[in-house]
C-alpha cells in the first residue's frame, strides 16, 4: 500500500495566520494566529497591517506546526500554500514564505485556491466522494457550487453583491457589539425576538439562486436609528431582538436559495446526492440547524465540518494540496500570488468584491 502524503499548509489571504500538517486525511497540526485585535479599533481588516502581522507570524506558525506534528521537514511530501484570491499583501507573505521554504528544503511547492480549500473540507473530514453540492458562505464570498474533482467547480449561484459575513460584521458594528460580528450577533440573537423587525429578505422572490445581501445591511441601519430616535439608545433586549431578526433574514434567504440548490442539484441525478456547506458563516448553528432540516425533507446528505474547519485554517490548505499533488500538480518558484481566483472560470465574475478583499 503506497503511503498517504504528508504536506505542510500554508494560509495567510486574509486576517489569520495558519500552519498545519496533514498527512492523507489525518490532522496532524493545526495552528492559526487570528488578527482580531489588530484590526479591531479600525472596523475592518486592513489589508497593510493584516500583510505585516502575516510577515512576521508566518515563521513561528510554521514551526509550532512542525512542532505539534513531531514532523522535521524531512518527512514531508510538499508544501502547500494559498496562492489566492485574498488580500494580495497577506498572500504574497504566504507565498514568499513557502517559496523560501521549498527553496530551502528541496520540497514540491504546491499553489491552492483558497476557496478550494473550503470547498474540499468536507473529503477531509468526511471522505465525501465527488461530486457533490457545496455551500460556500464566508466573510468574503457566497456561492453554490457542485464540486467535481479537486480543479472542476460549477457555480450555479451566489451573492450579486455582499456576503453574509460581511453582513454580520456590519450589523455587529452598527449594534454596538464586537468583532467578528458573526459570532457575536448570534450569541446576542439568542435571547431576541426573530419577529419584532420586519427585515427584508432580498431576491427571495426570484427564479435561481443568486442572492443579495446589501440591501439587508441598510435595512438594520434604518431599523437600528428608528430604535435609537424613538428611545435615545438601543438596550440590550434592542440588540437581541435587532440581531435576532437579521439573523433570521439571512437564514431564511439561505435556506430558500439552498432549496433551490439542492432541487437543481437532484436534477443532475447524482448517485449519492450530497451538500456541503463550509466558510466561517457555516459555523452559525441556526443556519446549520435550517440546513439540517431542509436537507433531511430532501433525501440528501448534509455534512458541515466542525467549527474550527469551517473558519479560515491551513488544514483545509494542506490538504487541497495533498489532491492538487496526487493528481500531479506541481507548482514552482514563478509561483505567483492572485488577488482574484475564480473557482469556475467558466462563469461570468460575479459582482462585488466584499470588504475583505476580492474573493468571488
Ligand atoms: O471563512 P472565514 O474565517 O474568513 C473568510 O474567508 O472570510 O469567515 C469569517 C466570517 C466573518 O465575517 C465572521 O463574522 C463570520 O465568518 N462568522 C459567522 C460566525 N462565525 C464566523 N457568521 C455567523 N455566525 C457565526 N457563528
Ligand atoms: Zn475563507
Amino acid at each position: 500500500m503506497t503511503q498517504p502524503l504528508t504536506i505542510l499548509g500554508i494560509e495567510s489571504s486574509c486576517d489569520d495566520t495558519a500552519a498545519a500538517v496533514v498527512r492523507g486525511t489525518d490532522v496532524l497540526a493545526s495552528v492559526v494566529y487570528g488578527q482580531t485585535s489588530l484590526h479591531a479599533e479600525f472596523g475592518g481588516v486592513v489589508p497593510e497591517i493584516a500583510a505585516r502581522a502575516h510577515a512576521e507570524k508566518l515563521d513561528h506558525c510554521v514551526e509550532e506546526a512542525m512542532a505539534e506534528a513531531g514532523l522535521t521537514f524531512a518527512d514531508l511530501d510538499g508544501i502547500a500554500v494559498t496562492a489566492g484570491p485574498g488580500l494580495i499583501g497577506g498572500v504574497l507573505s504566504g507565498v514568499m514564505c513557502a517559496k523560501g521554504l521549498s527553496a530551502a528544503t528541496g520540497l514540491p511547492l504546491i499553489g491552492v485556491n483558497h476557496l478550494a480549500g473550503h470547498a474540499l473540507t468536507p473529503r477531509l473530514t468526511d471522505q465525501l466522494d465527488y461530486p457533490y453540492l457545496m455551500l460556500l458562505v464566508s466573510g468574503g464570498h457566497c456561492q453554490f457550487l457542485i464540486v467535481e474533482a479537486q480543479d472542476r467547480f460549477q457555480r450555479i449561484g451566489g451573492t450579486i453583491d455582499d456576503a453574509p459575513g460581511e453582513a454580520f460584521d456590519k450589523t455587529a458594528r452598527l449594534l454596538g457589539l464586537p468583532q467578528p460580528g458573526g459570532p457575536s450577533v448570534e450569541m446576542a440573537a439568542r435571547t431576541g425576538d426573530p419577529k419584532r423587525f420586519a427585515l427584508p429578505r432580498p431576491l427571495l422572490n426570484q427564479q435561481g439562486c443568486d442572492m443579495s445581501f446589501s440591501g439587508l445591511k441598510t435595512a438594520i441601519l434604518r431599523a437600528r436609528d428608528s430604535v435609537v430616535l424613538e428611545k435615545g439608545g438601543l438596550t440590550a433586549q434592542d440588540q437581541a431582538d435587532l440581531s435576532a431578526s437579521f439573523q433570521a433574514a439571512i437564514t431564511d434567504v439561505l435556506i430558500e436559495k439552498t432549496r433551490r440548490a439542492v432541487i437543481a442539484y437532484l436534477q443532475l441525478a447524482p448517485a449519492k446526492p450530497a451538500f456541503a456547506i463550509a466558510g466561517g458563516v457555516a459555523a452559525n448553528q441556526t443556519i446549520r440547524g435550517g440546513l439540517t432540516t431542509l436537507c433531511a425533507g430532501l433525501d440528501t446528505d448534509f455534512v458541515a465540518p466542525p467549527l474550527w474547519l469551517c473558519t479560515d485554517n491551513a488544514a483545509m490548505i494542506a490538504y487541497s494540496g495533498i489532491e492538487r499533488m496526487t493528481a500531479g500538480h506541481r507548482d514552482d518558484l514563478t509561483l505567483s500570488a492572485r488577488p482574484r481566483w475564480p473557482l469556475d472560470e467558466r462563469s461570468a465574475p460575479m459582482l462585488g468584491s466584499g470588504k475583505k478583499g476580492a474573493k468571488a
